[in-house]
């Protein structure tokens, strides 16, 4: 059932250091790929990044004071989630209505990889707190380009805790039906 996979889904910040197949990665990417995106742009690259340069990657932009976020140099894999920003419609349409369209893309093409990767026993966890200049430095990005998250892939190390959650009643509004 899809709701015990999302529920089973968890950010996962200790891995073993067994390598990911790179068909499990594909799957993931393919799965992103299906996401819907506005005006079907379809306008993200995921960079795959492991061994050295994900090792450089973690210290040119998750070094610093913000020591937590350290754990993910213990991840076999690093996705980089990048879009391109030189859209037109993008462009014009963040300006008439206000809306990032380029971080919503990312973000539901990221929870795709997600969770195919909780299907198949991977371990993943988002990490939006680090330094964009430095990955775009690193990794060769043309101008225009963001970096709105990046994604820590493994097999996880230990087992998962029960996670908490608001309650439904707590989120939900219904409004203008006849239900009360
Ligand atoms: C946009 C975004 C950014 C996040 N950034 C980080 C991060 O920089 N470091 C980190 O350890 N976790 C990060 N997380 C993971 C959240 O802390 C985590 O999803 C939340 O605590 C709920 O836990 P769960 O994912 O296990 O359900 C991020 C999650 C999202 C969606």
């Amino acid at each position: 059932m899809f709701l015990d996979l999302v529920k089973k889904r968890r950010s996962t910040r200790k891995y073993l250091s067994d390598p990911v197949p790179r068909e499990m990665i594909e799957q993931c990417i393919e799965a992103a790929t299906y996401a819907p995106t506005a005006c079907n742009t379809q306008s993200w690259r995921f960079i795959v990044v492991e061994g050295d340069l994900k090792r450089e990657l973690v210290e040119k932009s998750l070094g610093g004071f913000i020591v937590p976020n350290r754990f993910a140099v213990g991840a076999p894999v690093i996705v980089v989630i990048a879009t391109d920003m030189n859209l037109v419609t993008h462009r014009i349409g963040g300006k008439l209505k206000g809306i990032d369209y380029h971080l919503i893309d990312a973000g539901i093409a990221g929870e795709h990889f997600v969770l195919q990767a909780t299907e198949l026993g991977l371990g993943t966890c988002w990490i939006g707190w680090f330094d964009k200049k430095a990955v775009k430095r690193l990794l060769g990005l043309p101008a225009g380009w963001d970096v709105p998250a990046m994604l820590t892939v493994g097999y996880p190390a230990e087992e998962q805790t029960e996670k908490s959650r608001k309650r439904i009643d707590e989120v939900v509004e219904f409004k203008g039906s006849e239900k009360q």
